[in-house]
This record gives structure tokens, sequence and C-alpha cells, in this order.
């Protein structure tokens, strides 16, 4: 694939590339919204990925084709901007602007995008964008920066230059993934463990649900439970907690009158959230599959009830599959408000839950949704290519 890709940079660019550089999705086997509340979450990074072909420009400007959308764009470093019209460009310029506010010297470049991870799918495409910039900048420019530091930077990038308070999860699993392993993430101290996730012993697939309803992560509901969350929080840091880690429900249980109600639910997603975590990761050690579909499937009931960013199409989903033989565990995924859930589910019973998702939409006149099946797969590579373009 890469060589196609290089004639088709070679067309663009009139030279071949330096450098590929790839990034995986992922999917978020359980810890939703707890990566910004400093908590634990267990991503894995998947088979479907970005690709970034490159080489180096002699003067400061980027040009930028995407194979995807047949666009191209060009910037000049000297005068990084955001842009209202062309939202994959954020993306692209937001590393380069993090890069500089490190005050690493770079030059331009010439650059080709591809991805096959679907857009707006909870699949963190954009988060795999970011990650395949930054760790070819990093090869091509010999920058010298680790891989923490290159997830952290690209964070920082969508944070505050594309504006998105996400926390680090995403741009974390890309880079550390590895095949038919979870990370298991504390994203306090970045302490991470891969944790094996043996599938086959019950023959389940991750299926990826699209609900068909937009989600704008941009948009004011997000941030909104990040203030709440954080909020809710200080109302413990009297005590001297100093983070959900160290909240217990009985604590959270003793200030219950004290609190509004909605900033009470949020802090119980969190601690049930990050206690859940650490369950399913002794779960996967033991293949217990059983235990960790119930703790998926609680997930999806806290994210409904306490920290309310489900929707009725993904309640649905959940409906659907908790009374499903073959499903092992699904729910909502990402920061919810429409997007996508998953689940995962025997290989013989997908046709059937498809199915029967399918006739439940359209009985409630929801969306037709839409599956993908992804594999656990790698995480960020780089390589040199030859003078023609190959790997
Ligand atoms: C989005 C963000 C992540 C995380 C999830 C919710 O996917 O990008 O950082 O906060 O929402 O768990």
């Amino acid at each position: 694939m890469e060589k196609s890709l290089s004639l088709v940079f070679a067309e663009i660019h009139n030279s071949y590339p330096e450098l590929v550089s790839s990034a995986p999705g992922r999917i978020n086997i359980i810890g939703e919204h707890t990566d910004y509340n400093q908590g634990y979450v267990l991503p894995a990074a998947i088979n479907l990925k970005n690709y970034l072909l490159l080489s180096k420009r002699t003067d400061k400007s980027v040009c930028i084709w995407t194979e995807n959308f047949k666009e191209r764009e060009m910037f000049s470093l000297q005068k990084i901007s955001f842009s209202e019209q062309n939202k994959w460009i954020n993306y692209v310029k937001g590393i380069f602007w993090a890069l500089q506010e490190e005050e690493l010297n770079l030059r331009g470049i010439n650059g080709l995008i591809w991805s096959d991870i679907p857009l707006e799918a909870g699949l963190s495409s954009s988060a795999a964008l970011e990650v395949s910039i930054i760790q070819g900048l990093n090869s091509l420019f010999k920058l010298g920066l680790v891989p923490q530091r290159m997830a952290e930077l690209a964070r920082k990038a969508e944070n505050d230059f594309v504006g998105v308070q996400c926390g680090i999860m995403d741009q974390f699993a890309s880079f550390f993934g590895e095949k038919n392993k979870a990370v298991f993430l504390d994203c306090e101290t970045l302490e991470n463990e891969l944790v094996p996730v043996n599938l086959e012993k019950e023959d389940l697939r991750i299926l990826v649900f699209e609900s068909g309803v937009s989600r704008e992560l941009a948009s004011s509901d997000y941030n909104k439970r990040r203030n709440e969350s954080s909020q809710a929080l200080e109302i413990f840091k009297k005590n001297g907690v100093k983070s959900y880690k160290q909240l217990t429900l009985s604590l959270l249980e003793e200030k219950e009158d004290e609190m509004d109600e909605a900033l009470y639910k949020r802090a119980r997603h969190v601690v049930s959230e990050n206690g859940r975590v650490k369950k399913a990761v002794e779960a996967l050690r033991k293949e217990d599959f059983r235990l960790l579909a119930e703790l998926i499937f609680r997930s999806h009931e806290s994210l409904r009830d306490d920290y309310e960013v489900s929707c009725p199409e993904l309640d649905l989903f959940y409906e659907s599959a908790r009374e499903f033989p073959g499903c092992f565990g699904a729910r909502l995924t990402g920061a919810g408000f429409g997007g996508a859930g998953i689940a995962l589910v025997k290989q013989k019973g997908i046709a059937a839950f498809r199915k029967k998702l399918h006739e439940e939409a359209r009985k409630r006149k929801f969306p037709s949704p839409e599956f993908y099946e992804v594999k656990i797969g790698e995480g960020a590579r780089a390589y040199f290519l030859d003078k023609e373009g190959k790997g």
C-alpha cells in the first residue's frame, strides 16, 4: 500500500517521499471519561491506521495532500493560524505549533495523508492523524522526542490549538498499543502496562457500532462534563483527597446530602469506572470474559445514568446487546452524546446481532447503524524509504 501511496505522492509533489509514519486508531475496552480525571483507562490500538508519507522541503512551507478528501492545503511555519474552513488541516497545524512552542527548529515538509479509520466512529481518527504527524516529524528531523513526550505534545496540540479538551488516552494508545494487548494506563502518572486480550478463547470479535447520531466533540457538552467532574473533586480536596483515584464510594456517599445532585453523579461515575477498569484488567488476566462482559455493561449504565452522556440510540444498542446471548459486553465508547459503541460478540453470532440491531433501530425510527469489525493491532511506526519511495 505504501508503494501506491508513494506514487501518488510523487505525482503531487514531483519527488518521492523519504519516510512513512503510520499510527492506529483505538478502541477503549473500558474507562470512559476517566482520562482527563487522572484516572484509569484500558484502550487498545486497532488494525486501522492513518498513514503520513513525507519529505523535507528547503523552505518553511508545509504542503499536504489528503488522499481521502483529495484536497491540498498549504501553510507557512512563520504564521500558523487556525483554519475555519478545513477541519483536518488544524490537526497538522496543531502539531507544528506545539513543536514550535517547544522551540524546536523545523523546516517545511511535503506530505500525503491517507487513512482507513472511519471518521466520527469513535475510533480516534484525529489522534491517529496527530500521532502520525508528530512521529513522522520526529524521525525526519531527528528531534529526539520519546513516545510519551510526543503523546503529551499531540494532546497539547488538540487541547490548545484545535480547541478540544480531550485527555491523553487516544494519543497514548496510538503510540503504545501492541497486537492483541490492551494498554492499562494510569492517566495521572502515565505508568502503563500491556494486558493480553485473548479473545480467541471465547471466539469473540470486536464490533464497533456507529449509531448514525453525529456528535461534535468540540461542543460544550464534553467540556461541561469536564468542569462538573473537576468541580466535584474540589469539594473533596478540602478533606485531603488529591485525585479521583483516592476518592472512595463511601467517602462520596458521606457527602451526598451536601452535594449538588449532578456533581455527585459525575463523581460517582468516575470513581466507579476507575474501579471497573482495575477489575477488567484482572478479568482479562484470568480470561474471565463473563466478568469482563458484566463490567462493560455496567460501564454503559454508569455513563447513561450518572455521567449522562448517552442517547436513546446508544441505549437501545446496549439494551439489545444485554439480551443477546452471544454478546460479552457492550457500551457506548468515546465522548458519547451520539457517536459509537463497542461490543464483544461471538463470531458465530455476529450476523444475527447486526440483524437484531438493524431491526430494533427500524422499529424505533432511529438512523440505520453501521458496523465495523476491528482487531487489536500494533502501535505507531515510522520507517525511511529508498530513493524511489519504496520500503
Ligand atoms: C474522547 C476524548 C478522550 C476521552 C474520551 C472519553 O474520545 O478524546 O480523551 O476523554 O472522549 O473517555
